[in-house]
């Protein structure tokens, strides 16, 4: 059984379908991406599952269980904890308070009680941040406040973690650190679900790769599988069997797409 089952969801906005019955699953244990354009309904998904965006139809399975009807602060009791693609730390606290905040919280904000410091330290240290601990949040490279977001989540002891554009600001040895830690907390047997626009990270890490476009998975497999998918190269590219469709049209007007189609491609020639 799977850890995580999207189950034909679909999520409207007025007349935009953000996601158009997404189906896939991620199986415990493994590191999981979800790719897709801009626009293609990742974090709408994201979402859904952890409770913030009530779907028009379908339903979210955890662990076997349907929750849909569970509000966020429950799924997070069940183990289901998240990044945001924008930061959403407290700015005017210290990086160490950030984490303390969310430990005290994961107890049950029983002051007597007070998680310890080394608690804190413990995680900073784990996602390699210890020396910033005493900065204010809202002082930090992006980079490093992704990381406080993951001491954050982690110091709710998830077991499904869903990270949405977690390398973005880092360089690119720090994606390779970023590569390895989550390597060792899926070891350690949290399943994660990733929005990663970093190719060659998705490509090292994931067990299993799902493709959404227009709200939609058009392709899964394993980094392999997905590299040489025709279907793949059309939705990133606009690639017809003759070659570009529309260089400039749509799908290719920003670097951020042309980043990952690059990379796709390059993986594809392989
Ligand atoms: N609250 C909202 N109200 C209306 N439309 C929305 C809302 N949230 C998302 N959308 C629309 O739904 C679609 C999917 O958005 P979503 O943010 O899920 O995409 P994404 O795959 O995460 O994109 P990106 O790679 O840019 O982060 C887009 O067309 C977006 O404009
Ligand atoms: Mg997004």
């Amino acid at each position: 059984m799977p850890l995580l089952h999207v189950d034909d969801v679909v999520v409207q906005f007025g007349g935009v379908t953000a996601v158009n019955h997404a189906n896939f699953q991620v199986e415990a244990g493994t590191i999981t991406g979800l790719i897709g354009p801009n626009g293609a309904g990742k974090t709408t998904t994201f979402n859904v599952v952890t409770g913030l965006q009530t779907p028009t139809s379908g339903r979210v399975m955890f662990d076997g269980k349907n929750i849909n009807r569970l509000p966020v602060n429950r799924r997070s009791k069940r183990g289901i904890g998240r990044t945001f693609q924008r930061l959403e730390a407290f700015g005017s606290l210290t990086v160490a308070d950030n984490v303390r905040v969310a430990l005290d919280i994961k107890r049950g904000l029983r002051g007597m009680f007070a998680s310890t410091g080394n608690q804190v330290h413990d995680l900073l240290e784990l996602v390699g941040i210890s020396s910033y601990a005493g900065d204010r949040a809202d002082s930090i490279p992006t980079g490093t406040a992704r990381l406080l977001e993951l001491a954050r989540a982690l110091a709710c002891e998830p077991r499904l973690l869903l990270l949405d554009e977690p390398s973005s600001g880092l360089d690119e040895s720090e994606t390779e650190d970023f590569g390895r830690l989550l390597q060792k907390l899926a070891g350690e047997g949290v399943t994660i679900l990733m929005v990663e626009h970093d190719m060659d990270l998705v490509m090292s890490v994931c067990n299993e790769i799902h493709v959404l476009d227009f709200g939609s998975i058009i392709a899964y497999g394993t980094p392999a599988e997905i590299r040489e998918n025709p279907v793949v190269q059309k939705a990133y590219l606009g690639y017809s069997d003759e070659g570009p469709v529309d260089p400039d049209g749509p799908t290719n007007d920003s670097n951020h797409d042309t980043a990952v189609l690059d990379a796709v491609t390059e993986g594809a020639a392989q």
